[in-house]
């Protein structure tokens, strides 16, 4: 029978439970600042710890390792990890679980800061891969495999790629040919999968852990309804020493793990479990009426799918016919209560639910408004071609160790041309840094920050005066 054996163990111990004399110091729920008692009430008895009956997270052998087991099934994988820290966690961990200092590693150029921050702290040395460009979207795709035998081909000794799939617009490359050229030498294929949890399901586009990754990291929270920081880690091959990683995950994880979030991981693999063939064959078919209303409007309309890639029928990104940014087009939508993931200069992105879209004849007349509202702005001009702003294959300007030698200091962006960025400038989302730590500042990448800026990006890594941190060489 289907089952959520961390979920049941949370309710059993509810039921058991008269007295806590332990952390966390609510108290299931008896101590807690009466205003906001309505909301949090009905959860704060699971919000709780390491008891008998409960698990361990960091050493688990009762429920958690159960729902763990469950989880690895359900994804057919060899094993899988409940994350507690959002794939950010998982993307630390894998990358110091794979990597020691020094090693040379090949990583996809746009992927989110959590796998630059993995690097970092794994003293490794990158070599970045710049990705494909989609021309209608003007964002960036996948790493063609042409640029990954030219990076093998120069740095020979790697030891493996990191990859982002799919990317945060929902196009998903198919790695088996990667996977195969990188084992082939020697290499290990680590991948963000932050986007893709509900590609366990068999509708759905095929996970990387099933087309030759070793190791992949989702996002639970992101597509599946699992509590924001829930996220899932996947390892299928005998490439990754299960000893290092766990230990990987102890370091970059609370030892106090949230049992809501891992209740709500073990109830996000049940609640996949539980979708029957025609439940999950009414998600697509609703995706697919959402494109087709969004396309039959006027001065709105889908990006299309590259060739050669793979779209998550979640994902739904669309664009004016007029001359106004993505920003300003999400603003146009929260003015009705219509909160979206992401705006770019040129697009709006929706994640649509894992489940039946809620009072749509509403939802169409906000569309329907927004679409008249358009009608005011002047036509969109020719789209200029988007040309990649990395170089195909590119190292960083001083290896992490030395970076840690250094001061740094201030400097206006516009005048920080040739300076090495001693802190990465990243519009959120989707967290890609346009400028990475350690990499030079050029004059490229100052233009492409004026321009977001002045649409309306907001950035992480830089001031409100434009300063950031550079390194402070003569
Ligand atoms: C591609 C990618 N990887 C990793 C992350 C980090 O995920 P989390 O928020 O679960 O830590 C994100 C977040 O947006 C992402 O887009």
């Amino acid at each position: 029978m289907k089952h959520a054996p961390l979920y049941e163990a949370l309710v059993k111990h509810t039921q058991n439970t008269k007295w806590s004399f332990h952390v966390p110091g609510h108290k299931n729920g008896l101590i807690f600042e009466k205003t906001a008692n309505p909301f949090f009430q009905p959860v704060l008895p699971f919000d709780t710890t390491e008891l008998r009956g409960l698990d361990d997270l960091h050493h688990p052998d009762g429920a958690i390792l159960e729902a763990q087991q469950l989880l690895s099934s359900f994804y057919g994988v060899k094993k899988s990890y409940f994350l507690v820290g959002g794939s950010t966690s998982g993307n630390l961990a894998m990358i110091l679980a794979s990597f020691t200092q020094d090693d040379v590693v090949l990583v996809q150029r746009n992927c989110h800061k959590s796998v630059l921050n993995g690097l970092e702290l794994a003293g490794v040395k990158p070599v970045f891969l710049s990705p494909e460009m989609d021309e209608e979207g003007g964002f960036t795709l996948g790493v063609h495999t042409h640029t990954i035998r030219k990076a093998i081909e120069n740095f020979p000794q790697f030891k493996g790629i990191i990859l982002t799939n799919p990317t945060y617009y929902g196009m998903q490359q198919d790695i088996i040919e990667i996977a195969d050229v990188i084992h082939a030498n020697g290499g290990i294929v680590l991948v963000d999968e932050a986007h893709g949890a509900h590609f366990g399901l068999k509708e759905m586009p095929e996970s990387a852990i099933h087309r030759g990754a070793d190791i992949v990291v989702q996002s639970a929270h992101k597509t599946l309804p699992a509590l924001t920081m829930g996220a899932y880690l996947h390892v299928n091959s005998d490439r990754i020493e299960e000893y290092r990683l766990s230990q990987a995950l102890q370091m970059v994880q609370s030892s106090s793990p949230s049992y809501l979030i891992m209740a709500s991981l073990d109830l996000s693999r049940l609640y996949l479990e539980s979708l029957s063939e025609k439940d999950i064959n009414e998600i697509i078919q609703q995706t697919e009426e959402f494109r087709s209303f969004i396309d039959s409007l006027q001065h709105l309309h889908i990006v299309k799918t590259p060739v050669g890639y793979v779209l998550d029928p979640l994902k739904v990104t669309i664009q004016p016919d007029k001359d106004i940014s993505g920003f300003v087009l999400q603003r146009m939508f929260e003015e009705e209560g219509l909160y979206t993931e992401l705006a770019d200069d040129r697009n709006v992105l929706f994640i649509l639910p894992l489940g039946r879209i809620n009072q749509l004849t509403e939802l169409k007349e906000v569309f329907h408004k927004v679409s008249r509202k358009l009608s005011s702005f002047t036509n969109k001009e020719e789209t200029i071609i988007p040309a990649s702003q990395f170089p195909k294959i590119s190292t960083l300007e001083l290896s992490y160790i030395d970076m840690k030698k250094l001061s740094v200091k201030q400097a206006l962006i516009e005048d920080a041309e040739g300076s090495i960025a001693a802190e990465g400038v990243i519009p959120y989302p989707p967290g890609i840094p346009l400028i990475a730590k350690g990499e030079k500042i050029t004059s490229e990448s100052i233009r492409l920050y004026l321009f977001l800026k002045e649409k309306g990006a907001r950035f992480q890594g830089i001031n409100e005066h434009k300063k950031m941190h550079v390194f402070d060489i003569e």
